[in-house]
């Protein structure tokens, strides 16, 4: 008895717990949906297909939390009226928090959308038919970082060169290796804890 439900829920149980100790890598469907329809809309324009940029999700996401309060008008978002794109003054902050500065991130693109609920058609038209794809038929850009929070869902477009490579800043590079390696083993740790509970629990 025990380890036949042992095998129905196991499988379950482990998916649950990558599920939740790496959730940003895992379990970012709308991100990914996303990006693969901003590829396939390049793909249709003859341009390459751009490759996830980790730094730029993580500028993403510190950027859709920015957003995440305000409602979705007419003059947000993809309606944005060029110039009047909001500034934050924390973006510094928000560059520092992914190991980014402005040298290595000045050539990118930071598009931000409002759709309630991010239903997936509307984000994506919200990119594809809006004053985006212009950026998005830019040959220069080679890679994205998608982030979202809310209503909120920001892309964040990455060039091939030194100005908007969104490189780890080299005096941040060990730190940042150390960390995500710590950030890993401590998920993994609690994640054999939890196994070892669960199968002590049959
Ligand atoms: C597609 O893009 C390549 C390189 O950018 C170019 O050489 C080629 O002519 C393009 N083809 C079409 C059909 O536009
Ligand atoms: C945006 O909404 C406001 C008020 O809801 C309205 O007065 C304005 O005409 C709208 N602008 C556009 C471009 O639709
Ligand atoms: C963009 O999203 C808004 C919802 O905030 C929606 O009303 C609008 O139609 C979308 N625009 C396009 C071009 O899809
Ligand atoms: C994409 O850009 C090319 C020129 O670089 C232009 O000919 C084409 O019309 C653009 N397509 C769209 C959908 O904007
Ligand atoms: C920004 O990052 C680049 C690339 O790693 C580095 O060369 C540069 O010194 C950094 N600048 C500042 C002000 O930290």
């Amino acid at each position: 008895m025990a380890s036949s439900r042992f095998f129905l829920l196991f499988p379950l149980f482990v998916s649950f717990l990558l599920c939740i100790i790496f959730h940003p890598v895992l379990c970012d469907d709308e991100e990914d949906g996303l990006l693969r329809s901003i590829n396939s809309y390049r793909t249709s324009l003859n341009r390459t297909v751009l490759t996830k940029n980790d730094n730029a999700e993580c500028l993403a996401g510190e950027i859709a939390d920015q957003f995440k309060n305000q409602p979705c008008t007419n003059s947000t978002g993809s309606n944005t009226v060029p110039g009047t794109e909001t500034q934050f003054p924390n973006y510094p902050t928000l560059l520092a928090n992914c190991h980014l500065n402005v040298s290595n991130t000045r050539d990118g693109a930071v598009l931000p959308a409002c759709v309630p609920n991010l239903d997936p058609s509307l984000v994506l038209t919200n990119f594809t038919q809006t004053q985006y794809s212009v950026n998005l038929n830019d040959s220069k850009f080679t890679g994205a970082g998608i982030g979202s929070d809310g209503n909120w869902i920001v892309v964040v477009l990455t060039t091939n060169t030194p100005e908007g490579s969104f490189v780890t800043s080299e005096a941040d590079n060990l730190g940042s290796n150390a960390a995500k390696l710590t950030g890993k083993n401590i998920g993994m740790i609690y994640l054999l804890f939890l196994l070892m509970g669960f199968l002590f629990m049959l």
